[in-house]
């Protein structure tokens, strides 16, 4: 079933687990998010980042929204990262029933200015809306962006700007960075800033760059109000390395059906074991 993401992350959040928000970039990735929610009975999200919707075209929109709404589970439909509130008007005629507007990269007050506008238009039409305050890291090869350095983000000023702005979730920065780690290693989240934010902010969090973490820290954060983590390289990898491992060891084949099995399943076995480590397995 299809669902707002605000009613979505509020269960989630009152029950101390994160529902999992996960990239798809053709249909293929979709059954994966759907196939292993079904079976997991784990509430989960499907999130189009614009690069990825500029890839599928806008009617792709609209097959993901039948997929989620035929779903057993609840679901939401998500736009990941919208950059301008044109983005957000897009998704919206499309059908989304949530969007991400990104503005963190602007000012304080330009990043409150945009995301209260975000907010008039999204409520009036039931539609949920997260917004993100700091800067997360980004690692080389990710489409979803990022700053080079991370801007951990301020609890006050989290405050002041959940207050202001009448947002449903709020994109945090604590030491995650979209991609994998190849370099730098794996980064310790602040966990201590999290606890802070959580408590002067009283609203569903979100974590962005969600593969590539310890699990022990990421265990902790959906403790300190963390209801969303997004997904995306670890599960596109999965589903791209064992596409590349069958393709070189079956160099003639070219059949979609017995190509993608495989990478399916690879794919599908990663987003079922996050669903256990964000605990949201039978949560549905
Ligand atoms: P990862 O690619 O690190 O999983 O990050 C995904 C993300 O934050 C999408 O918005
Ligand atoms: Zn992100
Ligand atoms: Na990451």
């Amino acid at each position: 079933m299809l669902m707002n993401m605000k009613e979505l992350l509020a269960v989630a959040y009152q029950h101390h687990f994160a529902v999992g928000s996960f990239n798809v970039a053709n249909s293929e990735f979709v059954r994966v998010v759907v196939d292993s929610a079904e079976e997991k009975n784990a509430p989960a999200i499907i999130q189009i980042h614009p690069n990825e919707i500029e890839l599928l075209g806008d009617e792709f929109v609209a097959y993901v929204r039948e997929r989620c709404k035929n779903a057993k589970v609840p679901m939401a439909i998500h736009l990941d990262h919208g950059a301008s509130v044109k983005d957000v008007m897009r998704a919206i005629r499309n059908g989304f029933t949530s969007v991400m507007i990104d503005a963190s990269h602007a000012s304080f007050a330009d990043n409150i200015a945009i995301t209260k506008e975000v907010v008039t238009l999204a409520h009036h039409v039931n539609v949920s809306v997260e917004a993100e305050l700091g800067t997360i890291g980004s690692n080389e090869g990710s489409s979803e962006g990022g700053a080079d350095e991370i801007l951990y983000t301020d609890a006050n000023d989290a405050k002041t700007f959940v207050e202001d702005t009448g947002i449903d979730t709020l994109a945090i920065a604590i030491g995650t960075s979209h991609g994998q780690y190849k370099h730098a290693g794996k980064p310790e989240l602040k966990l201590d800033l999290l606890a802070e934010i959580n408590e002067k902010v009283g609203i569903p969090l979100v974590l962005h760059g969600g593969s590539d973490n310890k699990d022990e820290e990421i265990s902790q954060t959906y403790l300190h109000g963390v209801a969303k983590i997004n997904l995306s390289t670890d599960m596109k990898s999965a589903f791209f390395e064992e596409m590349r491992r069958f393709l070189t060891a079956n160099q003639s084949a070219y059949e979609p059906d017995v190509i993608m099995p495989s990478a399916r399943k690879a794919a599908q076995q990663v987003v079922k074991q996050k669903m256990d480590l964000f605990n949201s397995t039978n949560k549905a």
